[in-house]
């Protein structure tokens, strides 16, 4: 096992209460463009603590999306992804005919959001969108851009709020920029 690598550098971009806002208005915009029988596919790990919070959000608005997992793998080396992906663990449903939203963590390179939507894609689906707590602008490797997104942030490695380094550091309430 990794121990957790200790930070030179933590600098807070978002705070929980920040945070706690913004979730508010994106699940306002989603329950708005997409109002009926949303079926939500959250990508694991990352996502887990952003779609968490967005379905409470949902519901205070009244809305009443289905929530299934999806597990990717990308391969990564340090704090650099290598491109390629994989399915570790499916979706339980069937999603034929549904309006369906990715949620991931974050979108850089594009290529696991790519990956995620033509694999949806391909299942008869009625609609792929997708929703990310954070972008990297500048940063696409591919094609593929996300319908709803939290906050735009500078090009740097960031954790907290379900993202990690070495599987460590996605406990923290903020979202902060991280240097080991
Ligand atoms: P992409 O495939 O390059 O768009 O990267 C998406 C995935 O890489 C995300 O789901 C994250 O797991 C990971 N990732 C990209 N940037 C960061 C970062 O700054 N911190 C933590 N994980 C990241
Ligand atoms: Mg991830």
């Amino acid at each position: 096992m990794q121990p957790r690598p200790e930070p030179k550098d933590l600098k807070i971009l978002h705070t929980e209460a920040e945070i706690a806002e913004r979730v508010a208005s994106l699940a306002r915009e989603i329950a708005l463009a997409l109002p009926d029988d949303l079926m939500m596919v959250a990508l694991l790990r990352g996502s887990f603590v952003f779609a968490s919070d967005l379905i409470r959000a949902m519901h205070k608005i009244g809305a009443k999306p289905q929530v299934d997992f999806m597990t990717l793998q990308s391969y990564h080396e340090g704090t650099q992804s290598s491109g390629k992906v994989i399915i570790h663990r499916d979706i339980v449903d069937d999603i034929a005919g549904r309006d369906v939203l990715i949620l991931d963590d974050i979108l850089e390179s594009g290529r696991t959001l790519q990956f995620a939507k033509s694999e949806l894609l391909k299942r008869n689906v009625k609609s792929v969108h997708v929703a990310v707590m954070l972008e990297k602008p500048g940063k696409r490797k591919v094609g593929v851009e996300a319908d709803f997104v939290g906050f735009t942030i500078p090009d740097h490695f960031v954790v907290g709020y379900g993202l990690d380094y070495a599987n460590y550091y996605r406990e923290l309430p903020y979202i902060a920029a991280i240097e080991v």
